[in-house]
């Protein structure tokens, strides 16, 4: 099992690209099942969370080319949706086990083909994470659905889903990109109110748009779909990884330095500029040649003032980096509070982080950090995708050496975190031969 092992103290220096976001990709490529025509999608990130996505397709019978970049950090990806019906429209459980974003099929195959069996995610480490908001809806729209062995098994008697308007109970990502998908194909209007407005969503629908389907509301949580007869091919290039330029801006709030994003989208990073600038931190944006720059700075002997953070949806700020965040607060003077409002367990980075030296306490779903604490290097284990990044920040900073373990979980959603961050002078190894 592969581990980074890094030694720590040394600010980060230079620029870095930013790779496709994993979290737009995955919906994205759920999205070819709309169409027989050949999708390509462009700047997905070499990550495995997308080459599962890609499997769950090849299972379902579409067809695929996939071609990496130089530096082998992302992938364009041509799909072909044109023989599904012979493979059986299912999502096998062997493939959605590893992970949950496979529900994603779901919405496009049954608007699509009248019927699916996606097999049921199953538990995540970090709490229940519920499917029953993308059913109820699917429901509504017209399909019949029942859980049988561990799978969802869904037909739509009528043969076409039709249009609804239906308010979600909560803001989920995934429900409100599930909806969207299926409404694209349903007959009549579908209106989704309390939508997820994350920059994701309005990637998927740019790409739906693309493809020949009528979406008004794009980027506000009211999206109205006024279903089409059939979508066509497109060609389509994803939006950069917030997470992920978010993850780099807390390595330099964390271990100092002065470092420049290249190709990210700085109004998608609001919530965390916001908060790092209060810290302390230094920003400058300006447009580059391949989309807009953002840098970065702080000297490595500068005080970062505590603050409070609280996750809430998009434009708030994101859970997603909620754990990285923690460990830039363990470097921040004075008390800090996390309150994590999304997921109900996504503090198991702080037990880590503990073993590393910070000072902390847990008290339900809030985080209390009291800093600066000096950190120092030792083994801890990742536990999640995001809480792996929390560890290699902390361990950016530690003293001495620091291996994290386990991180299949950061090969998931980072595309060559490891050489991205040798770039910018970091030491990190990776150990046991294994590459993402
Ligand atoms: C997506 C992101 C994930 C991020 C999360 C919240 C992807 C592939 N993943 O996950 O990285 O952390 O958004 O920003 O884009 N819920 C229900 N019932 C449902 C659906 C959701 O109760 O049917 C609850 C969840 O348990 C959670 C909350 O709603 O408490 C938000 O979840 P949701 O936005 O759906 O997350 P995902 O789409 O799974």
């Amino acid at each position: 099992m592969d581990r980074l092992v890094i030694d720590g103290g040394v600010a980060l220096h230079g620029h870095v690209a930013v790779s496709g976001a994993k979290n737009a990709a995955l919906p994205c490529l759920a999205a070819v099942l709309l169409s027989s025509e050949a999708v390509t999608l462009r700047h997905l990130p070499a990550v495995s969370d997308i080459r599962t996505m890609v499997k769950v397709l090849q299972a379902l019978g579409c067809s695929a080319e996939v071609e990496k970049d130089e530096d082998g950090f992302e992938l364009v990806v041509t799909l072909r949706a044109d023989d599904l019906e012979s493979h059986g429209l299912q999502a096998p459980y062997e493939l959605v086990k590893t992970m949950r974003a496979s529900i994603l099929v779901l919405g496009p195959l049954l608007a699509r083909f009248g019927r699916a069996s996606v097999s049921l995610p199953g538990g995540c480490a970090i709490g229940a994470r519920p499917v029953n908001m993308h059913l109820e809806a699917l429901e509504r729209m017209g399909a019949v659905i029942a859980i049988d062995k561990g799978y969802v098994e869904a037909h739509v008697p009528a043969g076409k889903l039709h249009g609804i308007d239906h308010t979600f109970d909560k803001v989920s990502v995934g429900a409100t990109e599930n909806l969207m998908m299926a409404a694209t194909l349903a007959t009549g209007t579908t209106v989704l109110r309390n939508a997820a407005q994350e920059p994701e969503i309005a990637d998927l629908a740019h790409l739906l748009v693309g493809m020949g389907a009528r979406i008004e509301g794009i980027d506000s949580p009211v999206l109205t779909i006024h279903g089409v007869a059939a979508l066509h091919g497109c060609d389509h290039a994803v939006i950069p990884d917030r997470i992920e330029a978010g993850t780099f801006l807390c390595a330099v709030a964390a271990a100092g330095g002065d470092v420049v994003l290249d190709r990210v989208i700085p109004d998608h990073l609001r919530s965390l500029i916001d908060l790092l600038e209060r810290l302390g931190c230094a920003f400058t944006e300006r447009q580059g040649q391949d989309g807009m720059q953002l840098r970065i700075q702080r000297e490595p002997n500068q005080r970062l003032r505590a603050k409070d953070v609280a996750t809430s949806p998009y434009p708030g700020f994101p859970t997603d980096l909620q754990a990285q965040v923690m460990a830039v607060l363990t470097q921040a003077s004075g008390i800090s509070v996390i309150k994590e409002t999304i997921f109900e367990n996504r503090f198991q980075h702080a037990m880590e982080l503990e073993r590393l030296g910070a000072n902390l306490r847990i008290e339900g779903h809030t985080a209390i950090v009291a800093g600066p604490s000096p950190l120092k290097g030792c083994t801890v284990m990742a536990t999640d995708l995001r809480a792996s990044a929390t560890l290699v920040i902390a361990g950016l900073v530690a003293e001495g050496q620091t291996t994290v373990d386990r991180i299949y979980h950061l090969d998931r959603g980072y595309a060559g975190l490891e050489r991205k961050l040798q770039s910018l002078g970091a030491r990190i190894q990776r150990q046991g031969g294994g590459s993402v």
